[in-house]
């Protein structure tokens, strides 16, 4: 029984990261635990990695973990994400590496509820819609059975759904929020990383209290423009004629030879 601090989809962004922790620090966590995604569209995933070390962090591999490490491929990126992964290929150092290589890519812990990034079988599935959680709360019946939440990532988009038989119902999650016993839930605790969003530059996390299975949302300010700058300089963001070369690739040869681009 403890009292965890969940995040993911940090995406090389420390500024977001750093501001995360601070603003865990303030609850008094007992554990930190990262449902993955730590690098891939900023310029610092050494820095993420290391600051998640430090801490001790329990994580799990999301999908640009394993293609910024060569053992997944950009079939299924956007070119955007393809473009800054390429770049964090160039410059991952070996450490990070070897740390990334060695996340598993799922945990279970206290024999209650489960981290995975995207869809329990698929780390590259987004789970946005009730077919997809009736779905998934079959895999997680069968794969991992005994276990009825469920955190996970890739979304990027704070949410809690609960799978009631073949119901699925979406709660709102702007207060703490108590999950039963006897339901399956599926939370995301959103992404760490806001450089992507347009509305809101707010870094997101979740608490969750395995005690009394109490879910409570949080969000923090951070230094967005920093992150842009770096993330500019560093060449990590894709220009449109990039983009358009990238479209003609695909459509030419396909995504693998695109990816040839990457060491
Ligand atoms: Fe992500
Ligand atoms: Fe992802």
């Amino acid at each position: 029984m403890a009292i965890y601090g969940v995040l993911g989809d940090i995406h090389g962004n420390c500024e977001a990261l750093a501001a995360s922790l601070a603003g865990l620090d303030g609850f008094g966590i007992d554990r930190l635990l990262c449902v993955g995604d730590i690098i891939g569209y900023n310029a610092d995933p050494d820095e993420c990695v290391r600051m998640l070390r430090e801490r001790d962090a329990l994580c799990i591999s999301g999908n640009h973990d394993l293609i910024g490490i060569g053992q997944l491929g950009f079939e299924r990126c956007s070119n955007k994400a393809m473009h800054s992964l390429k770049r964090t290929r160039r410059t991952l150092g070996i450490e990070s590496v070897a740390y990334l290589r060695a996340v598993p890519s799922h945990r279970v812990l206290e024999e209650k509820f489960l981290l995975t990034h995207g869809g329990v079988r698929d780390v590259q599935q987004y789970m946005t819609r009730p077919r997809h959680f009736l779905e998934n709360a079959a895999y997680l019946r069968r794969d991992f059975p005994g276990i009825n939440i469920c955190f996970f990532g890739h979304t990027h988009e704070q949410r809690i759904f609960e799978v009631d038989e073949e119901r699925v119902v979406e709660l709102a999650g702007d207060g703490p929020v108590s999950l039963r016993p006897d339901r399956i839930y599926f939370v995301n605790p959103g992404s760490v990383d806001a450089s992507r969003k347009r509305a809101s530059k707010l870094a997101e996390y979740a608490l969750f209290d395995s005690d009394t299975l109490t879910v409570q949302f949080e969000a923090v300010a951070y230094d967005d423009v920093a992150t842009e700058h770096k993330a500019a300089m560093a060449g990590y963001r894709i220009d449109r004629w990039r983009d358009r070369l990238y479209d003609v690739q695909r459509r030419l040869v396909g995504p693998r030879h695109v990816e040839t681009g990457a060491p």
